[in-house]
């Protein structure tokens, strides 16, 4: 483990181990504290995490029972029965092989009639629990944080956004034909990130290594919203190599 700055950088030799480090610490989150609130992230990275957070349960009897998990976003115009929506992604990589009350689990309403009151309610909801414990995040090659796009405010609450180009190019790999990729999302925000109690921030692979690079040792700017976790001092980056290469 080093410092760069105020956060913590650990580095895996593969992806594969840097997703055991990373199920490890939320597992002995959940240990410490089993009635924890869990913020839970999408996208190819974390799902390594997720199947080994899955064996500690079936093997080491990791119990989900008392945990409360919000989810940084939703595609608007996804359903939660959608097989591209991140409700059923969370489903099929844990909810359905764990023993989590799906009554817990909070991921935002992509096909709510008010799409500002479902951003407001996600909000409402995670403010009830008693804010975020433990935060899982990805970083996008443009270094987004969940949906929370370069030109994002420091202080941005969970609300609707548009979903720049190079995001919705990034995410049609999970789609069949390119025009049904949503184009706006609801994202927690970047204020509402930073109130987690502590962050944990995964990146695999060559291609994140420059991003990386911006997000910790950059300039602080909002056309690098990653840049913005240097304000948050629980911060701990699980990196493998190849994504640590430029740092
Ligand atoms: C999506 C998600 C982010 C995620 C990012 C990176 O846009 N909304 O939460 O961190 O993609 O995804 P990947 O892990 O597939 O590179």
């Amino acid at each position: 483990m080093k410092l760069i700055g105020n956060a913590s950088v650990q580095v895996g030799e593969t992806a594969v181990e840097t997703a055991n480090l990373v199920a490890a610490r939320i597992s002995q989150q959940m240990t410490d504290q089993p009635a924890s609130v869990l913020g839970l992230a999408t996208g190819g990275t974390p799902v390594a995490v997720y199947q080994q957070l899955v064996r500690l349960h079936r093997q080491n009897g990791l119990s989900f029972s008392r945990v409360h998990t919000f989810n940084l976003d939703e595609y608007v115009g996804l359903a939660a029965d959608h097989p591209q929506s991140y409700r059923m992604f969370m489903r099929e990589q844990l909810f359905d092989s764990v023993d989590v009350d799906p009554e817990r689990t909070f991921v935002p309403d992509g096909v709510a009639s008010d799409l500002a009151a479902a951003a407001a309610d996600h909000e409402n909801a995670i403010r009830d629990q008693g804010g975020i414990d433990l935060q899982l995040l990805g970083i996008g090659q443009n270094g987004h944080i969940a949906f929370n796009e370069p030109g994002s405010a420091l202080d941005s609450r969970t609300r609707v956004v548009d979903l720049t180009s190079s995001t919705i190019q990034a995410n049609a790999r999970f789609f069949a034909d390119a025009a049904e990729v949503p184009t706006r999302a609801i994202t927690m925000g970047i204020g509402t990130i930073l109130e987690s109690k502590s962050i944990v921030v995964m990146a695999t692979g060559a291609a994140k290594a420059e991003i990386v690079r911006r997000a910790l040792v950059g300039e602080e700017t909002r056309d690098c919203p990653a840049s913005y976790l240097r304000r948050h001092d629980g911060v701990t980056w699980y990196l493998d190599r190849e994504a640590a290469s430029q740092l």
